[in-house]
């Protein structure tokens, strides 16, 4: 690195930049995307369970009228009895509680994941070539309306 960009750019801790998004939020994303902007984001998560256990569990976050699946997992002695789907359902239902039109996530292109989302009612919207790993990625999606 030049030593001008070593005077201007700081390496720093990841919650100190959030103090700075935090204050320039509003203005930075009416900017970003071109009108007012309020941005409610909210991280959700749902456990299934069976005979006691947890079978499986999601993560998901809210925002923008968008609902994005960050992590969806079910336990391998538990798969294949619908645990995958119903959590699923849940998160639609919440989705669409929080007026989300769309839920979305990303899966490797051709993966068992990805069997599993289009078996639930996903479609593919895009693909990310040579993305995560250096893998083809496609971006799902379920329309809520
Ligand atoms: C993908 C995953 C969440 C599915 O969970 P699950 O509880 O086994 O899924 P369900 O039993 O609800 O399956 C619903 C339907 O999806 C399809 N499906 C599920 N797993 C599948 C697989 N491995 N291959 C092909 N189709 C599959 C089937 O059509 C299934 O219906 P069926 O069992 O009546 O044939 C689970 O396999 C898993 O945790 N995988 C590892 C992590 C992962 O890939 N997470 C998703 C990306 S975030």
């Amino acid at each position: 690195m030049s030593e001008a960009h070593e005077e201007r750019v700081a390496v720093v801790r990841p919650a100190q930049v959030q103090r700075f998004f935090a204050a320039r939020r509003a203005e930075a994303d009416s900017t970003l995307w071109g009108f007012r902007v309020v941005w409610h984001e909210q991280l959700h998560a749902l456990e299934a369970r069976e005979g006691g256990e947890v079978a499986g569990a999601v993560l998901f976050e809210i925002a923008a009228s968008l609902a994005r699946v960050q992590r969806l997992v079910v336990a391998p002695e538990f798969r294949r009895r619908g645990h995958g789907r119903a959590l699923l359902a849940r998160v639609e239902e919440i989705a669409n509680y929080y007026n989300c039109h769309k839920v979305t996530l990303e899966a490797p292109k051709g993966s068992s994941a990805e069997a599993f989302f289009l078996a639930c009612g996903y479609r593919v919207e895009a693909t990310l070539p040579q993305h995560t790993f250096k893998l083809d990625v496609d971006v799902l999606r379920k329309f809520l309306l």
